[in-house]
């Protein structure tokens, strides 16, 4: 073979520095992230021993041990696996000068000289932090997605991560689940909107730029299927459903340019992802074609043991690498096995070797094999963090991640001299449950408490605050002095909900509602006659029928990071109209759970006046805020549906034209959705399916004419022999402000 004359050059300058074992200062490896890096990595991979590249293939995490000297053993033992070549990948390791000095005896004092790549939970935020990542897929605005993964990708990188697992990308219909927080919620079209965002977010133009990381798309696959929505337990749907609602995200993410995947915990249809050929190897490689890398989870090759699916960690490391899994997260199965099994001939070199590829592969777009420190300084470190201009951004996202529920007579905006305001509650003056689930490097000193944001906006209004009760206990020894400061007040403004960590991993919760004697003290407070509005922070959707019912303002405020307080203070007092709808849907009860508006018809679709229907005796079938609800400060009408052409061919476009007028007294934001449904198919199809959406921006009055755009193609499903295909046939459309949107119309796919 004839190799070109810069490649040869650069194969020939890795061997060179690859043979030098004995020299005292040495080189670190360089190739360039562009030309001929296939060529360089097989010149790297052919210098390597089985050892070294077995430690490219194993990852461990830098923290997170215990006693006096934990930390300090633990990454004295790190060190010398670095020296030595055993480990590829450290995380949870933060700070540029930490990095740089750990880095510098990988690429300095190791044999092979190949640099690491820190990893990281930058799942919303670094030391700025943002809304938890449902909040943001309520903002239904990819830009507001984008920004503050860029930002967060600029912080992390300041301080040495090269790679951020994230973004999640699951798509949850189950609210008990915990993990809910940290997706984009129960929609495949909104979720593949918001995944393909942040990856652009994380990773930026170029992965070499200093300010990008390099994005992990997890948790692959169908993690949110859960049973019951209790975290890490079996999921079983069929193919098609997999393929068809929830894996569209992850596809989305990869589309989008994802150097790296995650494999999930879970096993879906008998088979843990982790050892799932079917996953890693035939649906990510063969079909969509991902260069990339795929790490495990936190331990997961050695949890395919209680699963049943291996005898021993040997086993396990045969399974997963043999499956398509390159990178041992924590398990020390593929550091512990890896040799014997290339000796036993179970585990072959060629894919010993494939692995090792696919992670220098990331490396190289890194630009880590000509900066190892991707460009980072402690100077810049100090430089970036907590940045004005990114606590600016922090408070634009949280405020597009708002979303109004109810506002009866107008009760918001409220005037910023209001007279008396009560501030109520146990999330209304606290830093560190506003944060969510996985704010680790945030510092909590730094935020802004819905109290303190009350203060600066209502600067002409008496503001009385007091906690009231806490989140999870039965203490009432708060509530004389919460109704005292409620029968004091103009107007109370109650701020209740979870704690960050109710949601998030291994954070499910049975029941739905406000926990602990929150829903007392606020009935408590409703009784005083004073006008309530609640301020919901959560990190699910919540059951608050009694809420619904009775309180005149619920603003769903999820957990909305560092800028809360002045987030939430600009849609109270007006200076910022909500915006946001919700990715996910709300329930009466607890009991209807897993409630999600795609579903299926059935036979006996639900009818709450016929006894021999879909439904439950003791409440209707329908949600308590549907997908896609919201309101703002004034109201919209939707009139004069069209679709352009009502027979249309698989090559065409479906385009379909509504005019919203603001009826209302203020300019304000809508989010136009269009779903669709295939009328019969050859298999049973959701009751209608998201497929397009658009924000109009509309003064008191106007009108505007909004048309909707969607090929043909985006109507295909999996069928039987699992094909996608768009099924011949009769569809309607729907338009309108939610999933529960009326006005329709009708269009046929000809066969020809
Ligand atoms: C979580 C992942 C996370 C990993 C590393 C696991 O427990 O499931 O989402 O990326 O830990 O922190």
């Amino acid at each position: 073979m004839k190799l070109a004359r810069p490649v040869f050059l650069l194969l020939l300058a890795a061997l060179i520095v690859l043979q030098g074992t004995n020299a005292q200062k040495r080189t670190p490896v360089r190739i360039s992230p562009r030309s001929g890096t296939e060529h360089a990595i097989d010149s790297i991979i052919a210098g390597l021993t089985l050892q070294e590249k077995i430690g490219q293939l194993v990852q461990y995490s830098g923290g997170f041990s215990t006693g006096p000297t934990g930390e300090r053993t633990v990454m004295e033992g790190r060190r010398t696996l670095i020296r030595a070549g055993g480990i590829g990948s450290l995380f949870n390791v933060i700070g540029a000068e930490e990095t740089h000095e750990l880095q510098r005896i990988a690429v300095e004092e190791s044999r092979a000289r190949i640099p690491l790549i820190f990893g990281l939970d930058v799942i919303h935020g670094f030391k700025t932090t943002f809304p938890i990542p449902l909040a943001e897929a309520a903002s239904w605005d990819a830009s507001v997605a984008e920004r503050s993964a860029r930002i967060s990708a600029t912080e992390a990188a300041s301080s040495g991560i090269h790679w951020t697992f994230a973004p999640m990308v699951d798509i949850a219909r189950d609210a008990r689940w915990g993990r809910v927080a940290e997706g984009a919620g129960e929609d495949p079209y909104l979720g593949s909107v918001m995944a393909a965002a942040r990856v652009r977010g994380f990773q930026g133009t170029r992965l070499d730029d200093p300010a990008s990381v390099v994005a992990c798309v997890k948790h692959y696959a169908a993690y949110g299927g859960a049973e019951g929505g209790r975290d890490y337990n079996t999921v079983e749907m069929s193919e098609q459903l997999l393929r068809d609602a929830y894996l569209p995200p992850y596809k989305a993410a990869l589309d989008a340019g994802a150097g790296t995947f995650m494999a999930s915990f879970n096993e879906i249809n008998g088979v843990p992802s982790s050892g799932s050929r079917f996953l890693m190897t035939k649906v990510l490689r063969d079909e969509w074609k991902f260069d990339g890398f795929v790490v495990s989870d936190w331990g997961s090759i050695g949890e395919l043991i209680p699963h049943g699916f291996a005898a021993d960690a040997g086993q396990a490391a045969e399974r997963a690498i043999n499956a398509g899994l390159d990178m041992d997260m924590e398990s020390s199965s593929f550091h512990d096995s890896l040799a014997t099994l290339v000796a036993q001939k179970r585990v072959s070199v060629a894919t010993i070797d494939e692995a090792v590829r696919r992670i220098l592969r990331i490396k190289c777009r890194l630009g880590l094999f000509t900066d190892p420190y991707h460009g980072c300084t402690a100077a810049m470190e100090k430089a970036t963090l907590h940045h004005p201009s990114h606590v600016a951004a922090a408070r634009e996202v949280a405020r597009a991640s708002i979303v109004l529920l109810k506002n009866d007579k107008n009760l918001l905006p409220l005037a910023p001299k209001t007279g008396a305001i009560g501030v109520i509650g146990p999330l209304a003056h606290n830093r560190f449950d506003a944060l969510g689930t996985w704010a680790g490097p945030a510092d909590s000193n730094l935020t802004v408490t819905v109290l303190e944001g009350i203060q600066e906006a209502a600067a002409g209004s008496m503001v009385m605050y007091t906690r009231g009760c806490g989140i999870d206990d039965q203490d009432t020894s708060g509530f004389q002095a919460a109704l005292a400061v409620a029968r004091k007040a103009d107007v109370v403004v109650v701020v209740m909900g979870e704690s960050g960590g109710m949601s998030g991993e291994a954070s499910c919760r049975s029941f739905l509602g406000l926990p602990g004697n929150q829903l007392e003290l606020l009935k408590a407070l409703q009784d005083t006659g004073k006008p309530v509005v609640l301020v919901l922070m959560n990190g699910r959707p919540m059951a608050i029928s009694w809420e619904a019912e009775h309180l005149p303002a619920i603003v769903e405020a999820w957990h909305l990071g560092s800028e809360t307080g002045h987030a939430i203070a600009d849609v109270l007092f007006g200076a910022y109209a909500p915006t946001g709808r919700l990715p996910v849907t709300f329930p009466r009860v607890t009991g209807q759970v897993p409630i999600y508006y795609a579903h299926k018809n059935t036979g006996r679709p639900s009818d709450d006046t016929q006894h021999y229907t879909s439904r439950y005796l003791d409440v209707p079938s329908t949600p308590l805020y549907p997908f896609g609800f919201g309101l703002t400060y004034t109201t919209f009408r939707y009139a004069d549906l069209t679709v352009a052409a009502t027979k249309l061919k698989v090559s065409d476009s479906l385009r379909v034209s509504v005019t919203v007028t603001n009826t209302g007294s203020r300019t304000g934001d809508e989010v136009v959705q269009l779903y669709v449904r295939d009328d019969v198919g050859t298999m049973t199809r959701p009751v209608r399916e998201l497929k397009a959406y658009q924000r109009v921006h509309l003064a008191a009055g106007a009108s505007a004419r909004i048309t909707l755009a969607i090929p043909v193609t985006d109507l295909a499903y999996t069928g039987m022999d699992m094909k996608k295909a768009v099924e011949p046939g009769t569809f309607t459309v729907f338009v309108g402000p939610n999933a529960q949107a009326d006005l329709a119309g009708h269009f046929t796919v000809m066969a020809k």
